[in-house]
Order: structure tokens, then sequence, then C-alpha cells
């Protein structure tokens, strides 16, 4: 029998190369006068940019432009929401990653309501967002954090006492989501790497959450297969291979859903007090944790055959297997070295490259949460999952 579930709304989806052309059409019929956010660097040098901006000003909008360089933190979104919340903005559009993503979501949502940013952050302010908003679209540029599926903000402050942290509403789930794979094809290497780990972490770990479901299950599933085949492929030939761009891409949007639905785990519980302490890029710091996380998770589950997580472990190791007609557990020791492959074919940084060291191991898992990581390890075996990566 299959178990009850919920499932919420998404954003409206448009899917597919030379999607993006459908922009101006989709931002006029919401309002006229537009702020667009995009990132510092690629999608400019690729021409996107340019396309872009030109083909809203041709569609008669009044356009404003800002550019998010780094992972938002409150003073930035503030800053931004102080200069537009007179100005009588009616749509925000978003193109870049993640962080792009995110920040045009809090925008979108501290525009209509008072105060700043923090004061509404879960864990950090007082106040209870209303869900007041002005329509959000989102057009990602890399294919990684699937914030255009989700109805959470990350915005960061770095330092001794930093955090990440979301602003979060079920309102919040962008109106439309336009995914292009060409829009992919100019994310520098290091990137795709980054991001791809962490659409791969939250598909792993939505996959094995406590809170899965059928229909996360599924997509989890379908999206995993997609990493295993397109993610290197991404890495090595990204720039001309439209076919791994669009896996990846469909693969980071079903990591939006399935997180939004499942929740996340060990490696997700890492990246927030990670990326608070210090300036690690979120994609690596996941991707950076996936292999020793997952070893000890499947050291901790090998006396329990039954678990639901093993069973699902077996089944994610054998997609990942070069090999058949095996025992499970050879399955499973070859996927826990594939992690570990993959990791460094796709030369994810060491954590100790942004400036962790082991007399800060401790503090970080102090700070760290499973989320719904269906095994608990070790302060021990969580000491050492960042150990090694120093
Ligand atoms: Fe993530």
């Amino acid at each position: 029998m299959i178990d009850s579930f919920q499932f919420s709304s998404l954003p409206e989806i448009i899917f597919g190369a030379g999607k993006r052309h459908e922009l101006a059409a989709a931002v006029n019929s919401r309002g006229k006068r537009v702020l667009l956010l995009t990132g510092s660097s690629s999608i400019h040098n690729s021409g996107h940019g340019e396309e872009i901006i030109s083909g809203l000003k041709a569609a008669n909008l009044e356009l404003e432009h800002e550019v998010i360089a780094h992972e938002p933190s409150p003073t930035q979104i503030d800053q931004i929401v102080e200069k537009y919340r007179s100005a009588g903005t009616e749509v925000v559009v978003a193109v870049g990653g993640g962080s792009v993503m995110d920040a045009g979501k809090a925008i979108s949502a501290m525009i209509p309501v008072e105060g700043g940013v923090r004061e509404y952050l879960e864990g950090v302010g007082e106040k209870k967002h209303p869900g007041d908003k002005i329509p959000f679209i989102a057009m990602p540029t890399t294919s990684g954090t699937g914030s255009e599926m989700t109805k959470n903000a990350v915005i960061s402050e770095v330092g001794e006492e930093g955090f990440k942290k979301s602003l979060r509403h079920n309102n919040f789930i962008p109106e439309l989501a336009i995914i292009d794979p060409e829009m992919m094809l100019s994310c520098p290497a290091k990137l795709t790497a980054a991001s791809g780990m962490d659409a791969f972490s939250q598909l792993l770990e939505s996959y094995l959450s406590t809170r899965a479901n059928v229909m996360t299950d599924a997509l989890a599933l379908q999206g995993l297969k997609h990493i295993k085949r397109f993610l290197l492929r991404a890495f090595l030939e990204g720039d001309q291979n439209l076919e791994a761009r669009s896996g990846m891409a469909l693969a980071a949007m079903f990591s939006g859903i399935t997180l939004a639905h499942a929740g996340l785990g060990l490696v997700h519980g890492f990246a927030s007090p990670l990326g608070g302490f210090y300036h690690i890029p979120h994609g690596v710091a996941c991707g950076s944790l996936m292999a020793p996380v997952f070893a000890s998770t499947i050291d901790n589950l090998l006396e329990q055959t039954d678990h639901p997580a093993m069973k699902k472990l077996i089944i994610i190791s054998k997609v990942f297997a070069d090999f058949k007609y095996k025992h499970d557990m050879e399955y499973l020791q070859a996927f826990k070295e594939k992690l570990i492959h993959i990791s460094s074919l796709l030369e994810i940084p060491l954590l100790s490259e942004y400036g962790l060291k082991e007399e800060g191991v401790q503090k970080v898992v102090e700070h760290t949460s499973h989320k719904f990581h269906p095994v608990t390890l070790t302060k021990t075996q969580m000491a050492d999952a960042l150990k090694i990566r120093i």
C-alpha cells in the first residue's frame, strides 16, 4: 500500500532549449516596471545578458538592473529593497545561479512589507512574514540549487557569529521558472562541478530523507539517474554538450522539488554553519562532504539491511555501479568509492582552502543539524567527515 503524503504547489515551468525567448512576454503579462537581477560575470560574457536586456526593452518594459555578485546578505537585500520599494516595481526577474534566484525571491517578498529582511529570517528574527509579494520569475543559469522550485530564499551573513538562514513562506514559490539549458552552456567548469554536486546531494538526501514520499522518490531516483549520466559530461564538455546541460538542468529542477517536499540531510546540515562561518560556496561545501558523510551513513546502516534507507542506498549504489550480478555489499562499497572518485574528477576543493582548520571543526559540529538524515552519526564521525576535507 502507498503511504499517505501531501504535495504542495509548484511554479509554472517552461523547460527547453531556447525557451529564454519567452521571458519578455511572460514579464509583460505580469507588469511593466521590472527589476532584473543578474550575476556578476558569465551571463554577460556569454552574450545572454545583453540579449535578455534588449528583449525586455523591446517589449516596452521599464527596466532597472542590479547585480548580485555573491550569496546575498541581509544588508544587500535591504539596500536593494529600499531603492525599489517606492519606485512602483511590479515584477522581479532573476537570471543567474542560486544566489541571484535567492536574492530575487527575497526582494520580491520584502518590497511590499515593512522592515528589514533579518527581522523575518527563520531562527534570527521575531516577525512572521504575511506572505505578500510581487510576482517573481526565475531563470537559472546553473544546474544546482533548484531554488527556482522552492519557497525559501537563503540569506547569509558570514563571520564569527555568521549564519545561513531562510526567508520562507508558501507564497514565495516563484510564479514562473524558465529553464533553458542553452543558458548553462557558458557556465564555467568549476561552477558546473560545485552546483552539480549540490543537485546530486539534494537528490540523494531527499531520496533517503525520513520525510520522503512516493512522489519525491520517483523524482529523486530519476534525477539521480541523470546525475550519473550527465554530471561528468557537463563538467568536461559543458560548453558544447547541450544534452548533458539539459539532463543536469532537469536533475537540478527535480532536486529543488524533492528538497522542498522531503527535506535534506546531514550534508546540508553541515553546509549551513560552514557557509555562515567561512566564505565557502554552498556547492563546494556539499560536494566536499558527500563522500565522507555517506561513507559513515552506509557504515552505520550495515547491520540494518531492512532499514528503508538501506534498501534505497542499495538501489542507488546499483544505479552508479559499473558492474552487474554482485552481492549488495559490493555495490555499497563501490558507491562509497564512486563518491570519492566523482569529487576528485570534479576537482572539488578541500574545505581548508576556504579557511577551515582542525581547531574550527568542533564549532561546526556543534552548530550542525542532521535535518532528516536517515541515521545519526556520532560526534566523532561528524568531526572526522570534516577533518578528512582539511
Ligand atoms: Fe543545496
